[in-house]
């Protein structure tokens, strides 16, 4: 059996600035979906590193007063350092002044222009020395360079040049036959539009007395390659192009990581260098939209410039990645604030992830001091096997939604799974089963099956969370050595949870954040006076769903072995309720009697510690705790509130 085999990339980065946001999420991407693809049974090869030449870097380095390798080293050490930090396993991490690149840079533009595909000749022409290109008078934006907006100088020097024109209809039918080669779709028809103008040839060389930090042209040593035609090579070189088994193995069907501001290096020049040097072109591209912050692009001199450590230190690596992959549509823009982040924490990982696993695992607890008992076959089909389908349902939507690089697609699949646990525990209630001797059979199958499908869960949220993964894993008693993985396919098979092994007190995977007590420390530029993140927008008709209705209380006493919880019996006019309210921190018993409240009348009945809650009582937080809702004159109880 041949076993299948996927390379992805990301980009090599400049060494002129340190790992930011936006570098940290192609390669959390690029990440995801090498773990995704070995648990579809795929060996992988995952290629990260630095681009360390040209104009850029030489700057950088005089700033600080050293040489440009001592520069790209120190730089470069940073890039490598925060993969560990990210969690990130790439299997290669190559810089572009490592002897074998330059080497093998040297071996393909030989053979290129061996071919007859490089040509020298003599070119005039407007150059951004910013960005280190030459620009047409039409790319410019009121005669300034688009990034840099500064005027370019004109340029007169003669130089290589590659026959990219001569390539421009087969590029053209390959896109075309090739539905898959640039994704999504988007970039796809920018590059296909862009290709429907003749395609200039490419200036691939600089002179040396212009520019001496790269890579020498193998046939004009006054020369050096300008860099694209230096960094796109890396992606064969760190293979061993062209003899070695590696490249072999893994370079057919490669995927490359890119933002959108190097699609056309990526979609147009490297298909065309690799068609021209007789090397198989690449799978794909997956090209994904630029992460603003605040609301606005990343810039040094704005100081929004997001540090990946700063994020990891105050919310851990796995909340990172997450959000990250949760909150961009792969290919759309995406805005980075810290309360959205907070908020994603707080609602997706602590609320709905966390607090399944917990209530799941503590029940278990309650009603069988830990112990897994199994699936009683003979109870209905319904209560016993629809959790089955909707995990299948999860694994499947999972699948197709990462394949397609729709990550926030696939976490969404997951977590509609996780909320189909919640109803499945309200509807059928545990806690009324656990009562009865008679209905202990039914009660052993509905937390059988809970537990296997937080097993499924835990292995579906491996590419995005690794380490969570492997915590609910090893709570679950089923964790795999060295950081191994579950397969989809064995993610996917019911019923593997062992019976009769008698699981751990769950811990707390995700603390919800406490934003009044401690508000997000600076992670760029400061966020002032911090408030809770706004929920979603909502219409008036949403609004009018909740009854909300004045009550007295008229009783109020503690629940046994709770510190924060009273049971209180409210008058609502027309009947009296038991609501449940943790508010026992903040109010004895006796000093809540008599007071005018606001209840959430049509809230779904729950238990708390055992007791029924018949509604909510509203209270808003402070930095001591909560403080009741109220009204300042007195109302007759059962009144709606509006
Ligand atoms: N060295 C070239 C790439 C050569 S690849 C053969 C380069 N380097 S870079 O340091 O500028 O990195 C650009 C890449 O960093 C983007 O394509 C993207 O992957 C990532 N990002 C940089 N800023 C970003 C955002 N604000 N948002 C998302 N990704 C961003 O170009």
């Amino acid at each position: 059996m041949t076993i299948k085999t996927q390379f992805f990339t990301t980009p090599i980065y400049y060494v002129n600035a340190k790992p930011h946001l936006g570098h940290a999420y192609t390669s959390i991407a690029a990440d995801v979906s090498t773990r995704f693809k070995q648990m579809q049974g795929y060996r992988t090869f995952f290629l990260t590193g630095t681009d360390e030449h040209g104009d850029k870097i030489v700057q950088a380095a005089e700033k600080q007063n050293s040489t440009p390798k001592e520069y790209a080293d120190k730089i470069s050490q940073l890039f490598q350092d925060i993969l560990p930090v990210l969690n990130i396993k790439n299997d290669y991490f190559i810089r572009t002044t490592d002897e074998n690149h330059k080497k093998i840079v040297k071996a393909v533009l030989s053979k290129i222009h061996d071919s007859g595909d490089i040509y020298f000749s003599s070119y005039e022409g407007l150059y951004c020395f910013g960005c280190e290109r030459f620009y047409q008078e039409r790319e410019l934006v009121d005669g300034k360079c688009p990034d840099h907006g500064t005027a370019p100088e004109v340029i007169k020097e003669s130089n290589y040049f590659f026959k990219m024109s001569k390539y421009q209809d087969w590029l053209i039918d390959h896109i075309n036959t090739h539905p898959d080669f640039i994704r999504p779709d988007q970039y796809r028809t920018e590059i296909l539009s862009f290709l429907k103008e003749p395609l200039e040839d490419l200036c691939i060389s600089r002179p040396k007395t212009r520019l001496t930090w790269g890579i020498t042209l193998p046939f004009d040593e006054n020369f050096v390659t300008y860099v694209w035609f230096d960094a796109l090579v890396n992606y064969i070189s760190a293979l061993g192009y062209p003899d070695s088994d590696t490249f072999r193995t893994f370079w057919p069907g490669a995927r490359h990581f890119v933002a959108k501001d190097i699609i056309k290096p990526h979609g147009i020049y490297w298909p065309i260098m690799l068609k021209a040097a007789g090397i198989d072109i690449y799978g794909g591209l997956n090209v994904h939209g630029f992460w603003n912050v605040q609301g606005s692009k990343m810039s040094k001199s704005i100081g929004n410039v997001t540090d990946p450590h700063q994020v990891t230190d105050t919310y851990g690596t796995d909340a990172f990645r997450y959000f990250l992959m949760r909150e961009m549509v792969f290919g759309l823009d995406a805005n980075f604030t810290e309360q959205t982040l907070v908020s994603r924490i707080n609602s997706d990982l602590a609320n709905d992830l966390g607090n399944v696993f917990s209530r799941v695992l503590s029940m278990n607890q309650r009603y069988f001091k830990g112990k897994i008992k199994g699936a009683d076959t003979r109870i209905e089909t319904q209560k016993n096997l629809s959790l089955k389908s909707d995990a299948q349902a999860a694994v499947d939507e999972f699948s197709m939604a990462m394949e397609k690089c729709e990550f926030h697609k696939g976490i969404q699949a997951v977590w509609h799974f996780i909320s189909i646990l919640n109803k499945y525990i309200d509807t059928n209630e545990p806690w009324t089963l656990a009562k009865d001797e008679s209905t202990l059979p039914v009660l052993e199958t509905l937390m059988y099956n809970l537990i296997e499908s937080l097993r499924v869960v835990s292995c579906l949220i491996y590419p995005v969370m690794p380490q969570t993964s492997a915590d609910m894993q090893k709570t679950l008693g089923i964790q795999k050595t060295d950081g191994g993985f579950y397969t989809l396919q064995e993610a996917a098979v019911w019923g593997q949870i062992k019976t009769a092994s008698v699981l751990p007190d769950p811990q707390m995977l995700f603390p919800r954040i406490d934003v009044e007590k401690a508000p997000p420390k600076e992670l760029s530029t400061p966020v002032k006076s911090f408030k809770p993140p706004l929920k979603e927008e909502i219409t008036i008709d949403d609004f009018a769903k909740i009854d909300l209705r004045t009550a007295t209380v008229v009783k109020a006493e503690k629940i046994e072995n709770s510190s924060k919880l009273l049971k209180l019996t409210v008058d609502l006019g027309a009947e009296t309720r038991q609501v449940i309210a943790g508010i026992a921190k903040d109010y004895a018993p006796e000093e809540i009697i008599g007071k005018q409240v606001i209840v959430v009348a049509n809230l779904k009945q729950a238990h708390l510690m055992g007791e029924l809650s018949q509604g909510m009582i509203l209270a808003a937080s402070n930095k001591k705790g909560l403080v009741l809702s109220g009204f300042d004159k007195p109302v007759k109880p059962g009144n709606c509130v509006k």
